[in-house]
């Protein structure tokens, strides 16, 4: 299950911006600031990831959705757990680095990286992708990230790793919507099947429209899963952790009749509360049709053999 086969519209290695050229470049330039050729007060010690080359494979059915509506209507509890336009202002005391993130369990390498460990390690790239809320409101934004399998394959998972549980950072006096919805089962977690973490959609995303994660948008570190609605897609992750038994999830545990592990978007399920036949584009309202798998379906349909919950 863990054996990578690289598909054909991965970007190659040697497009992205490898550890040696970053590492190179350092160095370049601490000796031209020991030679005098740079002033040191000036030179920036490393090159910034943003904007990653964007990954053509990945195309969209729909314009981009405009960045101030991405960035300014947010589904994140723990800032605001109502007023989804009211996040962006309610972030400002969330402190985003240094930030460190563990992977441990059922793992042979178990480690703790920190944001500048991961961007040094992982070559970033950029994807455009569909994103899908279960209350039917639905974006397309350039995500910044490398696929999740990439950080698997470096802690290498025992055999017995059947799950990956995600946690949220806990910080409720950086948080205000943890203290105001104390009645939630915080921190809020999710996780997906092994097979699922490992899928080549499944990004790791620190970045969007070409820039780092505003803290609204989980900065600085977030799963993204575009075949799911938006819920499976934790933000601000400090831990990872492989698991033999499925995981409980925070809205499962909140309510298992209307959400479940899986999750996958499926017009012909309709949540009850929310029929999922349509979805509406932020900010216009927009009407569509949904697509099963949010249009992913040849890239995950094989995963479930339609039986998913
Ligand atoms: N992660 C955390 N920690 N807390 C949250 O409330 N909301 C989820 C998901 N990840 C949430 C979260 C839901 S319901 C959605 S739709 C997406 O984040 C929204 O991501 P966005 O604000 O970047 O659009």
């Amino acid at each position: 299950m863990l054996i990578r086969i690289p598909k054909g519209w991965e970007i190659p290695e040697r497009e992205a911006t490898p550890e040696s050229v970053y590492f190179n470049r350092r160095q370049l330039l601490q000796a031209a600031g020991l030679m005098g050729l740079i002033n040191p007060l000036t030179a920036t010690e490393s090159k910034s990831p943003y904007p990653a080359k964007r990954n053509p494979e990945f195309t969209l059915d729909r314009p981009i959705t405009e960045e101030w509506a991405a960035t300014g209507y947010n589904n994140f509890y723990e800032f605001d757990p109502e007023n989804k336009q009211a996040v962006k202002d309610k972030v400002g005391a969330f402190q985003i680095s240094p930030w460190k993130v563990e992977v441990t369990g059922l793992v042979n390498k178990p480690a703790v990286f920190d944001l500048d460990d991961i961007l040094r390690k992982f070559p970033l790239e950029e994807r455009l992708y569909r994103f899908r809320c279960v209350e039917r409101w639905a974006m397309a934004v350039p995500w910044t990230g490398f696929p999740l399998s990439r950080l698997i394959q470096a802690v290498d998972p025992k055999p017995e790793a059947k799950f990956v549980r995600f946690t949220t950072v806990s910080r409720p006096k950086e948080m205000p919507g943890m203290q105001r919805a104390a009645y939630y089962p915080w921190p809020y977690n999710e996780g997906l099947r092994m097979d699922e973490a490992m899928n080549p959609l499944t990004l790791v995303v620190t970045g969007i429209y070409g820039k780092p994660l505003p803290k609204q948008n989980g900065a600085p570190i977030r799963i993204v899963v575009p075949w799911k609605y938006g819920y499976k897609s934790a933000k601000s992750i400090v831990r990872i952790e492989f698991t033999a038994k499925m995981p409980g999830t925070f809205w499962n545990q909140m309510q298992p009749s209307e959400y479940g592990f899986y999750s996958n978007v499926n017009p012909k399920k309709p949540h009850p509360r929310w029929s999922q036949a349509y979805e509406n584009l932020i900010p216009h309202g927009e009407r569509r049709p949904t697509l099963m798998y949010n249009g992913y379906e040849q890239y995950v349909a094989a995963l479930y053999n339609g039986k998913e919950d």
